[in-house]
């Protein structure tokens, strides 16, 4: 599941990430380089992906909590 097109980050990326280094959202996009592009992936309105980043930081923390 695409989370920045751009970066090519998928949902995958972005749970490994928390799981380093927990939610703060400028720490998981400077780690995984999320939204360095045209930016659109960074609001939750946005369709050119497949999960925008705000909901896939908080896909990510249930995903992480499920599997705790
Ligand atoms: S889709 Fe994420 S920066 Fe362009």
């Amino acid at each position: 599941m695409i989370v920045c097109a751009c970066q090519n980050i998928t949902l995958d990326d972005i749970v490994e990430a928390v799981e380093k280094l927990g939610n703060d959202a400028d720490t998981i996009r400077e780690y995984t380089q999320a939204g360095k592009g045209c930016e659109s992936c960074l609001e939750a309105a946005c369709e050119e992906v497949d999960l925008p980043f705000p909901y896939a930081l908080i896909n990510a923390e249930a995903i992480i909590k499920q599997k705790n």
